[in-house]
């Protein structure tokens, strides 16, 4: 099986290593030998060992009729939507770690899989090298899911983190993301999280079938949790994290991402530093607890070279395929019960006439079960920072 890899960045490289490296082994899994023909990338790599592969023309691939699948590991829903789209159309199997891409394009790039009789895979795109999407699509297929929700990005995590252990700003420990090359030099994506928002919409549209749009998906970052914050649910026995979840209920599903208190009884408790982890739990399944690294080059690419060798095992045949068009109106999370932390500066803390813990500037307390509309009408005299318990 002859295969093309498009973008040669970290994870682009990660897979023609492990293809290459891994060599018998694939052969033995897929039945047939896997060969990267041609590594496609703007760039020059003079030097690298697998420079012979490359070119900057992508019609080089789609002419090829050798390369039967294409790997998308450029990034972004430009060029990488244009090209995969193209590979697909003309009957070539598709390989995706794009998060972005398939949130936005999945529906579309599914059907021409479905079509066409071949695969459009993209377990690498949520999780990393954490087994999540095929789970969901094939090992749940006996349960209904009531529920996901995970730490689904490793740089927000690790911030949460080291402001937990270390005391620190969210600004310290931003800075510190980029220098070790957790954070982007623009961190919005992580920080505000629409990196969560759409892998958490991805997982939705597997779990239920139809298509759970990122952009209705209520999303809000870490920028604004302070060490305060942390320390206070510290108080309370909890830690702060950033949560993807949908909750599939009989009045709609609710999906939402922000950061949320998280008590040690649940298994997200203690998930730390750049480790992902995806709770998700079915009626006659239980719960589930997926675990492991969510981002970096070669557990990435591991999951990648996954996908390789399910389309190679399954030639003619498509293996997913794919959530129905139909768009699902989601329900608003405002009105979904739960308990919340109540933030609010410490001069009014005896106005609150609660009990309150207090930290430096900052007071807290949590309110029993109620909606996110009714705690903040109650307590808008405290123009208070509300973050719910997960
Ligand atoms: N920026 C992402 C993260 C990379 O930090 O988890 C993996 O999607």
């Amino acid at each position: 099986m002859k295969i093309a890899v498009l973008g040669y960045g970290n994870i682009g490289n990660g897979v023609v290593r492990i293809v290459d490296e891994l060599s018998a082994e694939l052969k033995a899994r897929a039945g047939e030998k896997i060969e990267v023909k041609y590594v496609l990338d703007l760039r020059d790599f003079p030097g690298d060992p697998y420079e012979s592969l490359l070119t900057h023309d992508v019609n080089d691939i789609l002419n090829d009729p050798e390369v039967t699948l294409v790997v998308e590991t450029m990034g972004g829903t430009g060029a990488a939507y244009k090209f995969v789209k193209a590979a697909l159309e003309v009957g070539k199997s598709a390989v995706s770690s794009n998060k972005a891409l398939v949130a936005k394009y999945g529906s579309e790039l599914l059907a021409i899989a479905r079509e066409k009789k071949i695969n459009f895979q993209f377990e690498a795109s949520v999780g990393g090298a954490i087994p999540i999407i095929r789970p969901l699509y094939a090992c749940m297929t006996g349960t209904r899911i009531n529920k996901i929700a995970g730490i689904m990005n490793g740089t927000t995590n690790y911030m949460l983190t080291k402001m937990d252990k270390e005391g620190l700003d969210y600004a310290e420990v931003l800075k510190e993301a980029q220098r070790l090359g957790y954070a982007e030099a623009d961190p919005t994506a992580d920080v505000e999280g629409f990196d969560t928002c759409r892998k958490i919409a991805i997982l939705s549209s597997i779990a239920c079938g139809k298509f759970v749009d990122f952009e209705d998906i209520p999303t809000t970052g870490i920028t604004n949790v302070t060490k305060e914050d942390i320390s206070l649910a510290k108080e309370f026995g909890m830690s702060i994290k950033l949560i993807g979840y949908s909750d599939f209920t009989d009045e709609g599903i609710v999906s939402e991402v922000a950061p949320k208190l998280v008590a040690p009884e649940s298994p997200l408790y203690a998930v730390s530093d750049v480790f992902n982890a995806i709770m998700v739990s079915g009626d006659m399944s239980g719960d589930l607890m997926f675990y492991g690294s969510g981002a970096g080059k070669l557990p990435t690419a591991s999951a990648v070279v996954a996908d390789i060798v399910e389309c190679a095992k399954n030639a003619g045949r498509t293996v997913y395929e794919g959530w129905a068009d139909e768009k699902v109106s989601l329900v608003s999370p405002k009105s979904r019960e739960s308990r919340f932390f109540v933030r609010f500066d410490a001069s009014l803390a005896a106005k609150a006439g609660i009990d309150v813990k207090i930290c430096g500037g900052s007071a807290a307390f949590i309110t029993g079960p109620t909606t996110y509309d009714a705690c903040e009408a109650k307590y808008k005299d405290l123009s208070p920072v509300i973050i719910g318990l997960l």
